[in-house]
């Protein structure tokens, strides 16, 4: 027998090895036209239009709406500032994850994912077919369904959409199915540790292939998911496999060349397999080093199994957080409380944080103008809570032993850098002689995480409307303050209005060369000319003051601040905002943009705290810079005010019944009345009236207001000078001066 087959072998040997040739050819042949993805046969390739169809083909409808392309006409020259920084800066999310699921899973599996992975994730959606309205039949968001359901093309209708919809917003893309269990923790170290500058196809590959495998999770970055969306009708056109895995990864080979990575920058994406999985299974898997590595673990049939894989890989991580706690915890020795920062260390001694001290209901010298006040509502229950604190700390110690009496000293300190700290001295009986032991505490209050509020959106685009009321007295102020603001506002093109409010007496005479405003008017005529085709206006609005004995002043008639915003505003309108000046301020270009920032329409209204100049009388300084020696903020003074006209109007409509409204110049006889003429008080209207405007008050270096008398009682500083500079004078002049002594 052997020896018959050895003859036929070398009878027949060139046939033979024709044979293998010819086998391995093709084979080769086959393997070549498979690497280069063009395979030609008629009934797998997709003609042009089918793949346009496919690509066109829309998503059930509960899904976002894909905004249309917008057609590349000619870029617009002009900038627009986007509403966000991160549109600029081009900022992103980081994590995006997408999991293939099907309608029978979404209650089972993909609720299982949601609530392991959805509250960690910057977002996730799961993909399934669906012809009908998804609400109503699962309660489960983030659901998109897909109205085609050849299941094919999924990989291709999930790239259109996620690349259509949210390629401005992420920086990577998680795809997995839907019995693929995330160790989400992992995959974010993963992701976080690659730069975003890198191309990204990260996975584990399919064996003997080199596409990466879904099964075990596919990381790509948001440049190859562009990439793949420029090639998608390519990449549909030239489908050749039901697999989804070698679809994604010949649809990436073509875009960019690229295939499966098993690494990139050192980061890799291990997925573990199981074969079995139970409880005990679990035990003998936790020694197992490639299992805890895992970033995938696949496949999971159980339901429950999510849940145990969640809390065993959690487990994990919450062991590594407190052995890495642990390990930073043994160098935090030197400061106290361990961790917490020390606090600034002051440049000077006049930079030390102040130390305040304070007994159970007051506190002393608790600003520069205070000597004593008690404590305000919160502080006493902080002062409260942190002597309860205390006495339970000092009764768990030493039981039995001590018994808190009182609150001998008390001395708080803030640091910006730090938090509040306390330092105590608490008087206890000592229980078994009964006598009182004074005790020091200190307690240190850490600042907590940094909080972002949310605001309304503002630009600097606003425009200012400017309300200035002038009386006769203030004619030259006023051109000086018209000079002013023409060269440091109006040439700069600010986007303004500035309102003269022109206040005459009764009998004054408003027409022609005898007008006490004509200077004024004068000015505003040319600048008008002047600006004629920018951004800003100017003009003026006359008001007739009622008749009376004397003059009547602002000074002494508060109200008429009522009358003039009253008045103004008709002529301004409700939706601009609105700031009020006097001819005393100087103000700059920044102040306008604190002044947008600050004031907000439905939200916020602006009461800037000027600094106003001393006397330069006394200080013997001619220009006024923001010095201790040439001024100081001057908390009495609540005249400038920003807000809009619509919030002034709601206030001022409460107010009615106690100060009337100003329609019209006639009206002002009845602000004028005894009980109502001093409540000038814009600020404060909005204060008790604003409902739920909030009502900002703050320093404002950039709005500085001139040195002028005032002859208002209640004022506390007349801002003569500071201290020094009025001991100073009184010391060398006060023979010459008598007034002084
Ligand atoms: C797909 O949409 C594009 C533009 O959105 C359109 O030009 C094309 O005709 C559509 N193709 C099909 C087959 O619907
Ligand atoms: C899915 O996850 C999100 C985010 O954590 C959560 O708000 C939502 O309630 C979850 N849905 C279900 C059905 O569990
Ligand atoms: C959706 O939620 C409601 C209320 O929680 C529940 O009664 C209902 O069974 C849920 N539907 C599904 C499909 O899970
Ligand atoms: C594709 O990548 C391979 C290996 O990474 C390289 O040899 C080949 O030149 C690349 N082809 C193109 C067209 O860039
Ligand atoms: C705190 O000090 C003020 C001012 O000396 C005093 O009036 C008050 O009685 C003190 N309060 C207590 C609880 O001692």
């Amino acid at each position: 027998m052997r020896k018959i087959t050895k003859k036929f072998i070398s009878e027949h040997i060139y046939l033979l090895l024709g044979i293998v040739i010819g086998l391995y050819i093709s084979s080769f042949i086959s393997a070549g036209l498979d690497l280069s993805c063009t395979t030609t046969e008629n009934n797998l390739r997709v003609d042009k239009r089918l793949a346009q169809e496919i690509i066109n083909s829309s998503i059930n409808r509960l899904a976002p709406k894909i905004l249309p392309e917008k057609p590349q006409g000619e870029q617009k020259s002009t900038f627009v500032r986007p509403r966000y920084y991160s549109t600029e800066l081009g900022i992103r999310e980081k994590l995006f994850v997408g999991i293939f699921t099907s309608e029978n899973k979404v209650n089972s599996h993909a609720v299982h994912i949601n609530k392991t992975i959805g509250h960690i994730v910057d977002k996730i959606k799961f993909f399934i077919t669906a012809q009908y309205k998804l609400k109503t039949k699962f309660n489960l968001t983030g659901l998109v369904g897909f109205t085609d359901a050849r299941s094919k093309y999924r990989p291709f209708q999930v790239i259109k959409y996620v690349a259509d919809t949210f390629s401005m917003d992420y920086d990577y893309y998680f795809f997995a199915n839907d019995y693929t269990f995330i160790n989400v923790h992992r995959l974010q170290d993963v992701v976080d540790k690659i730069s975003v500058s890198m191309d990204v196809y990260l996975g584990t590959k399919v064996m003997g292939s080199s596409y990466c495998n879904l099964e075990a999770g596919i990381v790509i970055s948001n440049s190859v998911l562009r990439a793949a969306r420029k090639y998608l009708e390519w990449c549909i056109m030239n489908a050749v496999s039901d697999d989804y895995s070698e679809n994604i990864g010949r649809c990436i080979h073509h875009s960019l060349n690229l295939s499966c990575q098993e690494s990139v920058q050192d980061q890799t994406m291990p997925s573990f397999k199981l074969k079995e999985f139970n409880l005990k299974s679990l035990q003998t898997l936790s020694k197992n080093a490639d299992f805890n590595a895992a970033v995938t673990v696949r496949p999971v049939i159980a339901n429950d199994d999510f849940f145990r894989l969640n809390a065993y890989f959690l487990k994990q991580r919450l062991e590594m957080y407190n052995r890495q706690i642990s390990e930073i915890s043994k160098s935090l020795t030197d400061s106290w409380p361990a961790g917490q920062r020390p606090g600034a260390v002051p440049a000077t001694r006049f930079d030390m944080p102040r130390q305040q001290y304070f007994n159970m209901t007051h506190i002393f010298l608790p600003d520069d103008f205070t000597i004593l006040r008690s404590h305000t509502e919160s502080e006493l229950v902080d002062i409260q809570n942190i002597l309860k604190d205390v006495t339970s700390q000092v009764a768990a110690q030493h039981p039995k032993e001590y018994e808190f009496r009182r609150l001998v000293n008390g001395y708080k300190t803030f640091d910006l850098s730090r938090g509040l700290d306390y330092t105590l001295d608490l008087g206890f009986r000592d229980l078994h002689s009964g006598k009182e032991i004074v005790k020091r505490f200190e307690v240190c209050k850490p600042l907590g995480n940094v909080e972002f509020i949310p605001v309304p959106y503002v630009t600097e685009n606003a425009r200012v409307s400017i309300i200035l009321p002038v009386q006769e007295t203030e004619v030259y102020q006023a051109m000086h303050f018209l000079e002013a603001f023409d060269t440091s506002v109006l040439a700069k093109k600010e986007k303004t209005l500035l309102l003269l409010v022109l206040l005459y007496q009764y009998n004054s005479e408003s027409k022609g060369s005898q007008d006490v405003f004509a200077k004024l008017k004068r000015f505003v005529i040319q600048a008008s000319a002047k600006y004629e085709n920018e951004d800003l206006k100017i003009s003026w609005l006359s008001i007739r003051l009622p008749q009376a004995k004397f003059p009547l002043l602002m000074e002494n008639n508060k109200a008429i601040h009522f009358a003039v915003t009253d008045l103004a505003l008709k002529k301004i309108g409700l939706h601009s905002l609105t700031l009020v000046l006097d001819v005393w301020a100087y103000v700059t270009v920044d102040f306008l943009n604190r002044v947008r920032m600050n004031t907000i329409e439905d939200y916020q209204i602006f009461c800037p705290i000027p600094f106003r100049q001393y006397s330069p009388f006394v200080t013997q300084l001619a220009h006024l810079e923001v010095t201790k020696m040439s001024g100081h903020f001057d908390r009495e003074e609540f005249r400038y005010v920003a807000f809009y006209g619509s919030d002034y109007v709601k206030a001022r409509k409460e107010t009615e019944s106690e100060i009337p409204l100003i329609r019209t110049d006639n009206d002002i006889t009845k602000l004028l009345k005894s009980e109502t003429k001093k409540k000038g008080n814009i600020f404060d209207m909005f204060l008790q009236h604003g409902r739920d405007v909030h009502c900002m008050r703050a320093t404002e270096m950039n709005l500085k207001i001139l040195y002028h008398f005032e002859k208002d009682r209640n004022r506390m500083n007349k801002f003569y000078g500071n201290d020094a500079q009025l001991a100073k004078l009184l010391l060398t002049k006060g023979d010459i001066i008598p007034e002084l002594m």
